[in-house]
């Protein structure tokens, strides 16, 4: 964990509100494989990252909650009795929703204040935003004593984001970011939520991210689009979501959808079985395996799903021609963000200053080369 982080924001909170707060670690997420499996009640394969957002919060003796976001340098203040999503409103409506989540619960609540930063970089599709929410719930059921299961509070942080954030986001992030176990990645079942930890041995291999450092306008829009295709094209097989459809079945619409459509929702089907040809391959310490099968994520993400941008592409591609590299692909939601990589242990450096240079010239943009420690999920810290 970075204490530094910890510090800075327990000192500021103590200056701000006198008063001793409870700190949360809430981290981001990466994931191996399974992308936009999630809301197909699909399979995934996240875990949690010692990159985080710490919030702070103790209760208040005003009569109006008070928010202070610690990177922004920006306060909200506002009244319990009229939580209302804000027009682009950014943070605030992280936080707000996950209010009115609860409340929406009958839960009543009193007046509070947060600190809340992090070193999770935004718009990486590390997801700086289920950590967020889930940094919130947990220190509102902590100061409240609300008594939510884990679980409830995953919830209640996916309806924030469905609710007041506008983005139908599955389950993926905010269970990694909840549950994650220190050293294990969670082939989770994202039907059921449950998971089965798994840790890894990489074999002389690491991951590596590389941040493209660009987040293309609508992919809010492309997200919700998406989703509502995956679920119009189960409902016609009369199915309750893609994870129960075959390829075989799927072919019964080819003439009946349109190409895009079809070539989507073959998409979904495929990358759930790759997800679980992905955890046959690491129980069998089949590492190279492992590496093809991100690879051809990676590529329909980008050729039939459509999720991908030119820089995410490229450096695939750059992975692709290293031969150090041996599995590569985009990560999250898509249109910008962090390629996954699966590299060489001691040829990270020359890759990296290869990869900076190529990118540099190419887009006449820095790329960002990260290495990240797989970490316990949100908990207290002292
Ligand atoms: C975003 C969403 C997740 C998931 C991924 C794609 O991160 O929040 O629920 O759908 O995109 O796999």
């Amino acid at each position: 964990m970075n204490t530094h982080l910890k510090e800075n924001i327990s000192s500021k909170f103590l200056k701000k509100y006198k008063s001793k707060p409870k700190l949360v670690f809430s981290p981001g997420r990466i994931n191996l494989i399974g992308e936009h499996t999630d809301y197909n009640d699909g399979f995934v394969f996240p875990a949690a990252i010692d990159k985080s957002i710490i919030t702070a919060i103790d209760i208040s003796d005003t009569n109006y909650c008070s928010v202070y976001a610690y990177d922004k340098k920006e306060e909200y203040q506002f009244n319990l009795d009229s939580v209302e999503a804000i027009p682009n409103g950014g943070w605030r409506n992280y936080v707000l929703g996950v209010i009115s989540e609860i409340q929406k619960k009958g839960i009543g609540l009193s007046p509070f204040n947060i600190v809340f930063g992090g070193d999770i970089p935004g718009g990486a599709g590390l997801s700086s935003s289920a950590a967020l929410e889930n940094g919130i719930v947990f220190g509102l059921n902590e100061v409240f004593k609300l008594d939510l299961t884990k679980e409830e509070m995953i919830f209640i942080s996916q309806k924030a984001e469905h609710n007041f954030v506008g983005v139908k986001c599955g389950i993926m992030d905010q269970y990694a970011s909840m549950f994650g176990l220190k050293n294990h990645f969670l082939h989770l079942d994202c039907r059921t939520i449950e998971a089965k930890p798994y840790q890894i041995d990489l074999k002389g291999y690491e991951l590596l991210l590389i941040n493209t450092n660009v987040k293309h306008k609508l992919s809010d829009s492309a997200y919700n689009n998406r989703r509502s295709v995956c679920e119009n094209v189960s409902a016609l097989l009369h199915k309750k979501a893609l994870r129960d459809v075959t390829e075989k079945e799927l072919h019964v619409l080819k003439n009946k959808i349109s190409k895009k459509d079809y070539q989507k929702a073959l998409y979904v089907i495929q990358e759930i079985e790759r997800t679980q040809k992905a955890a046959e391959a690491i129980e069998n310490g089949d590492i190279k395996k492992l590496g093809q099968l991100i690879y051809k994520s990676h590529a329909g993400l980008q050729h039939q799903y459509k999720v991908s941008c030119d820089e995410l592409d490229f450096l695939v591609d750059k992975a692709k021609e290293s031969n150090v590299v041996i599995g590569s692909r985009m990560m999250g939601g898509g249109f910008g963000g962090c390629t996954i990589n699966l590299i060489e242990k001691d040829q990270i450096e020359n890759f990296s200053s290869v990869i900076e240079k190529a990118y540099k010239e190419k887009f006449n943009n820095e790329c960002s080369i990260y290495q990240v420690n797989i970490s316990d999920g949100t908990h207290i810290i002292k």
